[in-house]
């Protein structure tokens, strides 16, 4: 237990054990927050990892690995499927969707986010969308009675789910709107090179284009320039919202994100946010933005947990984003933000893509396509940015550890 806990008693309360809730529940407990913790869930499961579900879950439906609860310990009161509906901020009081109000002195936020939909299909068994774990097992238990898959958007949820049908000898196709993949994570050039992998591994990848009717009969879907495509199963994923719905009742300051500053406060006293539900300052690229990523949600959680239970040595959360997405044999890998003036590639002598941005001759962004271990060194030049050239960096004999490790000693 650390001695450096605050001697002062607080009653926390958190909505949403999700990823960001379970890990800011767990390092309190670890860190022996001296107040009582409650982590209010609506899902009936213990607190799980969501990766795996669009990855190797769809390959083996092995759960074993996704669930996180055994490191919560006693020291945290879980509620399972209990929906917050609202907060009364002038009681200090949380109502629950069974009657119940829970008291809180400190209440956090960490509600996620949700799948957008699209409301004409949403009746249809055939068309899902994939968020949580019940969405995982009907997906898989589906893909075993079908031959196709298609998934309308190409961003990661899509290319990861759309690999991993693909991996189980389903014929995979992919939708996207815009005319190129990934345009809100990674870099147009990085998603060139992704287009092509997955071209190559079989995967049909219609660009600029969207369904506008599905032929169930024929287990089929129309684009928008009618074009054909197998659709035995059609799964949804054209980004995911904020669930701020409970800030908003509030009056708590939000638009699509609760917006938080780096001691992860809301404009309610008393009330913070973690993880997907937020808006926060991104430190790149200077915006507030929502950071929809597994690294925001347990780092800004821990920050928080390490801001109540060591304020002597604070400081602000101002991790630079980073996600990683496992697209069958590709893993892509982005940090920092995805575009810039200037930018250089190296290709490794495994095939791995390495991709640099430069803002004002400094590193803003790294890409990495199989090449995990460059991404490591070369992330940390982000913030706090001492720099290292385009030159270096293309240098045919340059060792990015060696470079990267000069220019943080500089
Ligand atoms: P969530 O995980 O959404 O958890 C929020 C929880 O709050 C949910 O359980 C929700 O039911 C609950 N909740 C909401 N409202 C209420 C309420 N009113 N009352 C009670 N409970 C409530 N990120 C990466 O960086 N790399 C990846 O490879 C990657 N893969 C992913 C694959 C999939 C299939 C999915 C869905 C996400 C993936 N992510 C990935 C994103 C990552 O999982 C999320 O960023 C992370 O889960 C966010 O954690 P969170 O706790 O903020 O929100
Ligand atoms: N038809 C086809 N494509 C569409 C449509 C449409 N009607 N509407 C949106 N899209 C495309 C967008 O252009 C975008 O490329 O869907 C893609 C959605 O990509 P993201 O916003 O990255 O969302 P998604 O892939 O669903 O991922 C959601 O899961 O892995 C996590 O961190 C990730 O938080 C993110 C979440």
């Amino acid at each position: 237990m650390s001695t450096t806990v605050s001697a002062e008693r607080h009653n926390v309360v958190i909505v949403g054990a999700g990823l960001a809730g379970f890990h800011l529940a767990s390092a309190l407990a670890k860190q022996g927050y001296p107040g009582d913790v409650t982590l209010v869930g609506e899902e009936p499961w213990q607190p799980y990892d969501r990766p795996p579900l669009s990855k190797q879950f769809q390959l083996d439906g092995d759960e074993s690995h996704i669930w996180l609860a055994p490191e919560l310990g006693p020291a945290v009161r879980l509620l399972r499927q209990c929906h917050a509906q609202a907060i009364d901020l002038a009681r200090q009081e949380l109502r629950l969707d069974n009657g119940s109000t829970l008291p809180w002195d400190r209440l956090v936020l960490a509600t996620g986010s949700r799948a957008r939909r699209l409301p004409q299909w949403g009746a249809s068994p055939r068309v899902l969308t994939l968020r949580t774990l019940d969405d995982a097992r009907r997906i898989r238990d589906a893909l075993q009675s079908v031959a196709s898959l298609l998934v309308i958007g190409g961003g990661p949820i899509g290319l990861e789910l759309a690999a991993s049908a693909a991996a189980l000898g389903r014929q995979s196709t992919v939708v996207e709107l815009a005319p190129r993949l990934m345009s809100r994570s990674a870099p147009a050039a990085m998603a060139d090179v992704l287009l092509e992998h997955h071209r190559s591994q079989g995967m049909a990848i219609h660009l600029g284009r969207t369904v506008v009717a599905l032929d169930e009969g024929n287990a089929e879907a129309v684009l928008d320039d009618g074009q054909r495509v197998p659709a035995g199963l059609v799964v949804v994923g054209i980004g995911v919202q904020a669930n701020d719905a409970l800030a908003a009742q509030a009056g708590i300051a939000c638009d699509d994100g609760v917006f938080v500053d780096g001691w992860c406060r809301t404009t309610a006293p008393g009330v913070f946010a973690v993880g997907d539900v937020t808006r926060q300052r991104n430190p790149v690229t200077g915006r507030f933005e929502r950071i929809e990523t597994w690294s925001n949600a347990q780092a800004q959680a821990q920050a928080l947990a390490a801001i109540w239970c060591n304020p002597a040595a604070a400081r602000p959360y101002d991790a630079v984003p980073w996600f990683w997405s496992d697209q069958g044999s590709a893993r892509l890998q982005c940090a920092g933000a995805i575009t810039g003036e200037q930018q250089a590639w190296r290709v490794d002598a495994a095939g791995g893509r390495v991709l640099v941005h430069w803002s004002g001759g400094q590193v803003t962004g790294v890409a990495t396509l199989n090449a995990a271990r460059d991404f490591v060194q070369l992330k940390k030049l982000i913030v706090p940015r001492p720099t290292i050239t385009p030159e270096q960096f293309r240098a045919p004999t340059a060792n990015i550890r060696a470079l990267v490790q000069q220019a943080l000693a500089a």
